[in-house]
């Protein structure tokens, strides 16, 4: 009987692709998936510290996962990620049970690291920098669930050093990958039946800056978009300062681009926004949000907002409440603020008690139903097409609308993976009911 392995992912989505490439490194190595930890003989954990402590959360795992070597002794627990990266040995001696352990920076090691392990070895590879032939690992297959969507790394790192982020140290510089590399995987990914490419970075709308002949992200998106068969293309996460208006044109210009954009502001005041040292006023936000608007007239915004930032007072708070009104986003992405250890920002006078930070999350999730629920009932009576992506129940089928909307109809399998039109029967904020019209592509 072939290997098994369980694994788990925390975090975000640059995360989620790491897992991916992951399991295309074990696949290679003879493993199979499985969704019940307790037949694994590998069990991984790809952890995330961005945003809370995932020390714990991680040990609590690890002491249940630990009980599937009383029946199969050499299965193995594995801990990659960001967690992986910052605690390194610490964790290992607070939790003995872990074999290996990598960072994203040593992910193309795993073959030897189980094989250290499978030999008794604790094996550790965590380098706090990426390696030299860090690029070798595009080679590696990627495992992916969704057959239409596909989420394609473009860029790693970040060398933004907002003062209450961990990503700068956890996953270093930024590093872009060469357009070859990019297309040749696209290419391949429409080979097999993919049709909306996701193009992810922690700061995507930096790609190509780091080349020795810079090229701008939005020659990305042109070049993305000739390939034939690439049916739509999303990405994630820009930052302000960067949306340039290359990138606007291009958005307006290509269509095979989505009318979806995620932008975080995190921060309505500029005095925050100082400390946040995220360069860019609210003005300065606003102003990219309507150049995109004039150009998109549909877009649909979603964004990232921190609440309770050292020192934010009420006033400030207000500030982030106003951009919430005035862009009307179709989603937003809250969080209240964590000090993460050795960020500037944890060091900062004026900690926000977490009481207020729960009152203001409060105060910006009512301004946002009720602007959800508004913008949801645009959508009634319109004429959508959907990439239609998975039977959820027997004859219902799910997909999502070019503004990144759920949305159910009836119809039959032979619909997965096609482009269809819809009419939008009844909207609320999370899904559009819909009935089918045709076939688009
Ligand atoms: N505390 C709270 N939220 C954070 N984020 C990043 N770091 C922190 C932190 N220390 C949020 C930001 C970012 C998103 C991915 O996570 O809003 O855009
Ligand atoms: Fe978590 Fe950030 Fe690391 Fe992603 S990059 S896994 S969000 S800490």
């Amino acid at each position: 009987m072939g290997k098994k392995y369980f694994i788990k992912t925390f975090g975000c989505q640059m995360n989620f692709n790491d897992s991916e490439r992951i399991r295309g490194i074990l696949r290679t190595l003879g493993y199979e998936p499985t969704d019940n930890w307790e037949e694994a003989d590998l069990i991984l954990l790809n952890t995330c510290t961005i945003r809370e402590k995932p020390d714990q959360k991680v040990l609590s795992h690890i002491g249940e996962y630990r009980k599937v070597k009383e029946k199969n002794p050499n299965a193995l627990i594995a801990v990659s990620g960001c967690l992986a990266q910052r605690a390194g040995w610490e964790l290992v001696q607070k939790a003995p049970a872990i074999d290996l352990m990598f960072s994203s920076f040593n992910m193309h090691q795993l073959p030897e690291l189980i094989n250290q392990a499978q030999a008794g070895y604790k094996a550790i590879a965590i380098l706090d920098a990426p390696p030299e032939d860090e690029d070798a690992l595009w080679e590696f297959p990627t495992e992916r669930d969704n057959p239409y969507c596909a989420y394609v790394t473009v860029i790693k790192g970040c060398d933004k050093n907002c003062t209450y982020c961990v990503v700068p140290r956890t996953r270093g510089r930024e590093r872009s990958r060469s357009l070859e590399s990019i297309l040749d995987e696209v290419k391949k990914l429409v080979d097999e039946g993919v049709r909306e490419m996701h193009l992810l970075g922690q700061n995507v709308t930096a790609w190509g800056k780091d080349f020795e002949n810079p090229l701008p992200f939005s020659e990305l998106l042109y070049q993305v978009s000739k390939i034939e068969g690439v049916e739509r293309i999303r990405f994630t996460t820009g930052h302000p300062r960067d949306l340039t208006d290359d990138i606007i044109e291009a958005i307006a210009d290509i269509p095979q681009v989505c009318n979806a954009l995620h932008l975080p502001f995190q921060a309505g005041s500029n005095r925050i926004l100082e400390l946040m040292d995220r360069k860019y006023t609210k003005e300065f936000y606003l102003e990219r949000i309507n150049r995109l608007k004039e150009a998109v007239p549909d877009i649909a915004l979603s964004t990232d907002i921190i609440v309770g930032f050292p020192s934010e007072t009420d006033e400030d708070f207000e500030h982030t409440l106003d951009v919430v009104r005035e862009v009307e986003f179709e989603q937003i992405f809250s969080f209240k603020y964590s000090p993460r250890p050795g960020t500037p920002a944890a060091d900062m006078g004026g900690q926000i008690p977490d009481e207020v930070k729960t009152e203001r999350m409060g105060r910006l999730l009512e301004l946002q139903k009720a602007i959800m629920s508004r913008l949801a009932k645009r959508y009634e009576g319109t004429v959508q097409e959907v990439l239609v992506e998975e039977e959820k129940q027997e004859g219902l089928l799910i997909g999502r609308t070019t503004t990144n909307k759920w949305s159910t109809f009836r119809g039959g399998r032979e619909l997965l993976g096609k482009v269809v039109r819809v009419k939008v029967a009844n909207a609320s904020p999370f899904n559009l009911e819909c009935e089918f019209m045709e076939v688009v592509r």
